[in-house]
């Protein structure tokens, strides 16, 4: 016990101290040192445009309901390969995208105009909501390994009324490729799913696989731990990979060539 929480505040120490560097790092240019003319327009729009969109309202207050809401679900932790019982209200506490980030995902969709898109991790289908809602053109399949929590999600895309958004149940590992193999093309990417190197670097290249100048990933948690940093690290020197945006929590990933290859550390 005493080992597990003296790993937990090592961990918590090791965030503090690579944030901390993070806001020296990123000297808060608000993307002036940036000379590629879209890259610019891209950071301008999305990590500092500021402006609500109308659906923002209702996602939140949907976000609001589910933090209070207190049905019980099993939910399979793809970590562990075990099977729990938790509440929706703490997975709506503790596992979701904070409102900032999951509407940066909304304003990249929006800015890209991206048609195909998808998303490794739907938990309760918020971020998946704000991926899917700039235009109904969209076509957004989210991928869940555990049925209970991808039923909620389904709930949510109703209550919402976003009838483009299709849920993939199971383990990604798993389904992927068939998946991709039906999606064609991406456009935008979300990866937020199992946190672990090897999980991440697999989806990573599998996705690559179906990617066109345009396409943007988006990393989430890359600094979470020393391995999905390592991943961060790999996925940035990646042959096809040029321009890299380090936000700390994120990490948003361009594969156009006339970008120069280089990370562009900011903060949101
Ligand atoms: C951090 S949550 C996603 C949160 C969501 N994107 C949001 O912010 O609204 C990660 C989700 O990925 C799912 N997951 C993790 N590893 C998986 C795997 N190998 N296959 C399928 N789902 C997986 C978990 O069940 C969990 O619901």
């Amino acid at each position: 016990m005493f080992i597990f929480a003296k790993k937990i505040s090592m961990s918590k120490i090791r965030l503090i101290y690579k944030y901390f560097r993070h806001l020296l790092e990123s000297k808060n240019t608000k993307g002036h040192g940036i000379h590629s003319p879209y890259l610019y327009r891209f950071t301008q729009n999305t990590i500092y445009e500021k402006n609500p969109f109308y659906v923002f309202q209702q996602i939140e207050t949907l976000r609001d309901h589910l933090k209070n809401d207190d049905r019980w679900i099993e939910f399979k932790d793809f970590g562990t390969g075990f099977d729990r019982d938790v509440q929706v209200k703490t997975i709506a506490k503790k596992s979701l995208k904070r409102m900032v980030w999951a509407q940066l995902l909304f304003r990249i969709v929006n800015f890209t105009n991206a048609k195909n898109v998808l998303e490794l991790g739907t938990s309760l289908g918020l971020t998946s909501a704000y991926l899917a809602s700039p235009s109904a053109d969209i076509r957004c399949v989210t991928l869940e390994g555990s049925h209970s929590v991808a039923e909620i999600a389904k709930e949510n895309f109703e209550k919402l009324a976003l009838r483009n958004i299709a849920v993939e149940i199971g383990n990604i590992d798993a389904i992927l490729v068939n998946v991709l193999t039906k999606m064609g093309t991406l456009d935008v990417v979300f990866i937020d799913a199992n946190h672990q190197k090897k999980s991440v670097l697999n989806y990573f290249e599998q996705c690559i696989k179906h990617i066109h100048p345009e396409t943007v990933f988006i990393l989430d948690d890359i600094y979470w731990s020393a391995d999905m940093e390592d991943a961060w690290k790999i996925i940035r020197k990646h042959e096809k990979v040029t321009a890299t945006i380090d936000l700390f929590e994120m990490g948003i990933v361009f594969f156009n060539k006339s970008f120069p290859k280089k990370t562009f550390k900011m903060v949101l």
